[in-house]
């Protein structure tokens, strides 16, 4: 039997991707470590998630750590995966019982095993949920996307299961880590940067953009709203003209 559609009758966008910006900032207006700002953004996300169903919004991507912020010191950098273990241990019962199917995208091989075991368990616990896909992006970078979805796309080439002839524009996405994730209609960045920093690459090649002043931990549900209904307003081209009628 087909499954009760949850989702209103709203043209999009279906899927939105978010990279939160200005945690630091946040908290450095208020005179705290930039850890706090961090802790403030993690409790954002899910009244964010769980506004999608009402908003129309199947799948949520959110750029938690990126392939370029182990930069950072290392008492931030040690905060944030520390960070990412509790939310994960905090959030998987409630997650799992609003239906939120999690995935997580990045380069796994950096992260320590206590926090890769929690990916995997979370990942496990709610891979029957289909309510909203949530797409976590941990040690995340476009590039590295690219180049490991190559690398892995090379061998299929040196072990004869792909021809290079064969490969196309629809070759290289089944490689990604986001190979089962349509593309995001709409990408959010936060704080006023107006930049993609690496994020998605080639899934946002299409994408619409909006870069809005608020930092990470002052975005509302009401905000996701008003930028998702602004969407439905866009007139997405892909590249063509449009036909008047
Ligand atoms: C960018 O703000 C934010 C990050 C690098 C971390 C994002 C993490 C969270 C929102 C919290 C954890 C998320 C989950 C899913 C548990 P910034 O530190 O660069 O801010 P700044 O530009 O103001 O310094």
């Amino acid at each position: 039997m087909a499954e009760a559609p949850t989702v209103p009758e709203l043209h999009g966008p279906g899927h939105v991707a978010i990279i939160m910006d200005g945690n630091g900032r946040w908290a450095g207006l208020r005179n705290r470590p930039r850890l706090y700002g961090h802790h403030a953004g993690a409790k954002r996300v899910r009244e964010i998630v769980e506004s999608c169903p009402d908003i129309g919004v199947k799948y949520l991507t959110i750029f938690a750590f990126s392939t370029e912020n182990w930069k950072r010191t290392q008492v931030e950098v040690s905060g944030l995966m520390a960070l990412f273990r509790r939310y994960i241990t905090k959030e998987m019962r409630n997650l799992s019982a609003f239906g939120v199917r999690v995935r997580f995208i990045g380069d796994r091989e950096r992260l320590d095993d206590k926090l890769t075991d929690l990916m995997a368990e979370l990942e496990g616990v709610t891979a029957h949920n289909s309510r909203v896909h949530l797409t976590i992006a941990i040690n995340y970078g476009g590039r590295d996307e690219v180049a490991r979805a190559t690398k892995r796309l090379a061998a299929d080439v040196q072990a004869g299961r792909l021809l290079p002839q064969d490969v196309d524009e629809e070759t290289l996405p089944k490689y990604l880590d986001t190979c089962v994730l349509p593309d995001p209609d709409l990408v959010i960045r936060t704080s006023g940067e107006a930049r993609i920093s690496n994020f998605l690459l080639w899934q946002s090649a299409y994408s619409e953009y909006e870069f809005i002043d608020t930092l990470w931990p002052d975005f509302t549900k009401a905000e996701f709203a008003r930028l998702c209904a602004a969407y439905r307003g866009r007139d997405r081209r892909f590249g063509a003209v449009k036909v008047r009628s």
